[in-house]
């Protein structure tokens, strides 16, 4: 009886400690999940991470949702989005083509002409709620006329809100449906900047986003010397941006921002970029430039939407790009002065202010504003005397660094 006891006690001591043992092993191996999750890409990738590689962080920790991977010793823990509907995806993928419901076909027109565009179109992402946000981008960098002489255009680039699209909305929501569709009517004679397509404006739907914007461009705006697309939470400093073009032929492929090589498809299911394999089974995106601000010149944008039609839909819409970029074997050009990541607070300098007009005057792009901050570095930056920074003016183009 006694030795039977003390068996079962030994037993299940075992027990305990295989479970202890299997739960430590499941915890270390959450914890490397974020850099071993592409176990194939070790034997084909490239040799080693490229220093500027990037990852991206699973949660939607709002806009800095990437950051550099040498900032990132902590994996993230990501907040599942609800799965993602991959197999609905894929066979709903080969709809594509969704009608224009508000145009601006005379926008890229001078005199009512086509023949000579603007310099610059601006193409803004943004959803029918964020109206705020379009306004600060109205008001500041995305202020359409001359600047520097050249001449600006803006468009912003929507779809249905969230749930207007589906016969649950419609059971609940059409009054919501007819409200932002007032809204964006009203946007538009107001400021004859939105352009409104009939899919549904989710994260998922980026990329249609992207190839319906290329298309519009190619068609109503062919002669724009340049284009730049980004989100409404940068700020872009639309001088330091037409200096870098000054030097540019339109006429050139050129697509600039911040580049990202080699990027491995994340594995981990709970991210909100998970891919499975059977939809990229290769160790790593192509060459891409994030999607908050990238430029491209008018014959880079004509090629693009040719190439981008031809591409099958991917759910991360910067990283199709950089498929369509692939298919035309065009490279992205790395330009250091666009931040789509944000400006990571340097661990080693806490107390260095990121927001700050001396910083920001030599940047062109920065990612994870609010329409308040917006407007503000705006106007610190343009007020009439300027900022009073310590150093001198920096060339444009010059490489970042942070200031003493
Ligand atoms: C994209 O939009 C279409 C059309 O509104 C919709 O049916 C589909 O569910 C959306 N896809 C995603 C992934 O959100």
């Amino acid at each position: 009886m006694r030795r039977r006891l003390r068996l079962r006690g030994d037993a299940w001591i075992t027990l305990l400690l295989g479970a202890a043992l299997g739960l430590l092993l499941y915890a270390q191996r959450d914890s490397t999940a974020p850099t071993t999750s592409a176990p194939r890409a070790q034997g084909r990738a490239a040799p080693g991470p490229s220093p500027r590689l990037r990852v991206f962080q699973g949660p939607d920790a709002g806009p800095a949702l990437q950051a550099y991977e040498e900032d990132t010793p902590e994996p993230p823990k990501p907040t599942p989005p609800g799965p993602f509907d991959f197999g609905r995806y894929l066979r709903a993928k080969d709809q594509r083509h969704f009608p224009l419901l508000i145009n601006q076909p005379h926008k890229c027109r001078r005199d009512g002409v086509f023949g000579s565009g603007p310099d610059l179109l601006i193409a803004v992402k943004s959803v029918a709620a964020d109206f705020e946000r379009r306004q600060a981008v109205r008001q500041t960098w995305g202020a359409e006329g001359r600047v520097q002489g050249a001449l600006v255009r803006r468009v912003f680039l929507l779809g249905l809100p969230r749930g207007t699209g589906s016969d649950q909305a419609e059971a609940e929501g059409a009054g919501t449906q007819t409200h932002w569709h007032t809204l964006l009517r009203a946007e538009s004679r107001a400021y004859a900047d939105i352009l409104l397509w009939a899919f549904e404006d989710t994260f998922f739907n980026l990329t249609l986003k992207e190839i319906h914007f290329l298309a519009w461009a190619s068609a109503y705006c062919p002669d724009a010397r340049f284009v730049f697309k980004g989100d409404a939470d940068v700020f872009v400093h639309v001088e330091n941006l037409l200096d870098f073009l000054a030097a540019r032929d339109p006429a050139q492929d050129l697509l600039a921002g911040d580049v990202i090589v080699q990027a491995r498809p994340i594995r981990l299911r709970a991210s909100k970029y998970y891919i499975p394999e059977a939809v990229y089974g290769l160790p790593a995106y192509p060459a891409y430039a994030g999607g908050g601000g990238f430029v491209f010149s008018g014959a880079t944008l004509r090629r693009l939407a040719g190439a981008c039609a031809q591409v099958e839909l991917f759910p991360i819409d910067d990283v199709f790009l950089g498929m369509c970029l692939q298919r035309l074997r065009l490279t992205p050009e790395p330009h250091p002065a666009f931040r789509t990541f944000g400006i990571p607070q340097p661990s080693a300098a806490p107390h260095l202010r990121t927001f700050d007009p001396c910083f920001y005057r030599e940047l062109v792009v920065v990612h994870g504003l609010s329409a308040t901050d917006i407007w503000l570095m705006w106007h610190l930056l343009h007020s009439p005397r300027g900022p009073a920074c310590a150093h001198p003016w920096p060339a444009a183009a010059s490489s970042f660094q942070w200031s003493r």
